[in-house]
């Protein structure tokens, strides 16, 4: 139904809705935090009109795996996001939540949140508190972080929990959900939970499930022992009967290059008798904490921080060692707590990933690093510029249908990630032909090109290259999980 008027009109742009459906040329109007109408709007009156010819107007992107849950707060409008186009950010991943570990050191890879000042919140119901007093420019959702339970109720971590402890960690699993978590998540592949049995984790699973969870995993081995942490996945997934997302999917390390061939096969089989979905950055370098065991085996390594020092950031490691007249791990152990850029993927595994239908985007991005991965910055223009433009790898409407409906049901986000009427209005207005990542290994914050105007919940965050002040609190919103009817 064509409305008389509304607030603000985007004329004349083509529409990808969401959904993958092909793009038509629509109007879209907005009213209040939502999407009054879509379609030939001409004669309706506006207090707003943008002409939006020769751009493209999609819902905006839902930025399926950060490490956002302290920015949110010490950042609320996330330029490093927006600029890119980001409405919704799904936080709490690889393990690592900012709630409920406090009163604690908070361990590697913990720290990359912050010290004990940020882990500061008992319960996943103060960070929601805090988060609503003063909410942030995008929407965010929250995972029940396992290594953080961890943390929180073991004195060591370098075992299996003992019953006691796990009853523990339900419980603490069970408040997040009840303050409006959507799932919880593992990192199994780090020091602080490697120890984990998968019965911990399912322990977790349980009872996530039974509250209408999901579940996302770093998984145990990305390397040799991919196909094996592949299974123990799944059987996570089966067993609990939970949604599973597989994070930043790949197959690190030289030996490892090429075998997405096997590992996609084995996603793909399960796929067909459970819910299993992945996500993938678009970059060949990951980012973490500094460990020697994955200096060890990247082909270079960039240092992101160091505490000790930080003057050092941005710099290559050999080149530190070189210049201190040490060794790599010599300068590795000095350069503690840090973290590090690592080289270390093959570019036809990871184009085999992106192509892999279905295959979410994430960008994994670390926004405290002092010399941050460009991933942080350039992640969704990056797929949308260079994958889907320039190589081809995508078509634009799956390419959107990826960053916008799918993340939407899979992570049980009602009313997000569609241009239709009676949705959110989260809206992106971009340049097809100019949309490109501008961030890069040795310039690595800046903001991408060809991002016309971001909308998050019908207010405008960002246009023309810059954030678009407003006073008072930002429009984003605590995403709950409504659990999806169908699959994506
Ligand atoms: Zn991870
Ligand atoms: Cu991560």
């Amino acid at each position: 139904m064509k409305p008389q008027a509304c607030e603000l009109l985007i004329r004349g742009g083509t529409v990808i809705d969401g959904t993958g459906a092909a793009r038509r040329a629509a109007d879209v109007a907005v009213d209040g935090d939502r999407i009054a109408a879509v379609g030939r709007l001409d004669g309706v009156r506006a207090e707003r009109e943008i002409d939006a010819s020769g751009l493209v107007v999609s819902p905006g992107f839902v930025d399926v795996h950060t490490h956002d849950d302290r920015a949110v707060l010490s950042d609320p409008g996330m330029a490093c996001k927006v600029s890119q186009g980001v409405t919704t950010v799904v936080a709490g991943n690889c393990g690592v939540s900012l709630a409920p570990l406090h009163g604690r050191e908070p361990p590697p890879p913990l720290n990359l949140l912050g010290g004990t000042d940020w882990y500061r919140f008992p319960t996943f119901a103060a960070y929601r508190e805090e988060l609503e007093g003063s909410p942030p420019a995008l929407n965010v959702a929250m995972q029940v972080g396992h290594t953080a339970l961890r943390a929180q109720v073991m004195d060591g971590l370098d075992r299996a929990a003992t019953g006691r402890e796990i009853e523990r960690m339900v419980e603490l699993a069970d408040e997040g959900m009840r303050a409006g978590c959507i799932g919880f998540s593992t990192g199994l592949a780090y020091p602080p939970a490697r120890a984990a049995p998968t019965e911990e984790v399912l322990a977790i699973a349980h009872r996530v499930a039974a509250r209408g969870g999901m579940h996302s995993t770093h998984m145990r081995d990305e390397e040799g022992g991919v196909l094996d942490s592949i299974r123990e996945t799944a059987r996570i997934g089966r067993e609990a009967g939970i949604g599973i997302v597989i994070s930043h999917h790949k197959c690190a390390g030289r030996e490892n290059w090429g075998r997405t061939r096997e590992t996609l096969a084995l996603i793909a089989e399960a796929q067909e008798t459970q819910s299993l979905d992945l996500d993938v950055y678009p970059y060949v370098a990951g980012s973490t904490v500094l460990l020697m065991e994955i200096v060890a085996r990247s082909e270079k390594v960039l240092v992101s921080w160091s505490e000790p020092h930080p003057e050092v950031a941005g710099r290559p490691l050999e080149e530190v060692a070189r210049e201190w007249g040490c060794g790599v791990e010599e300068a590795v152990a000095r350069l503690q707590p840090a973290g590090g850029i690592y080289f270390m993927m093959d570019e036809d595994d990871l184009a085999r990933i992106l192509e892999f239908p279905g295959a979410m985007i994430g960008s994994d991005g670390l926004p405290h690093d002092v010399f941050p991965h460009p991933r942080l910055w350039g992640t969704f223009p990056r797929v949308l510029g260079h994958y889907s433009r320039d190589r081809g790898l995508i078509g634009l409407e799956d390419a959107v249908h990826r960053m916008t409906g799918k993340p939407a049901a899979v992570f049980g986000l009602a009313g997000r990630g569609e241009v239709r009427p009676g949705a959110w209005a989260d809206l992106v207005l971009f340049d097809p032909d100019g949309i490109i990542d501008a961030a890069t290994f040795e310039d690595p914050a800046r903001p991408a090109a060809g991002i016309r105007s971001v909308f998050v919940n019908g207010r405008e965050v960002w246009a023309l290259g810059a954030a678009v002040a407003s006073p008072g609190p930002g429009p984003g919103r605590l995403l709950r999980r409504t659990p999806a009817q169908g699959r994506a």
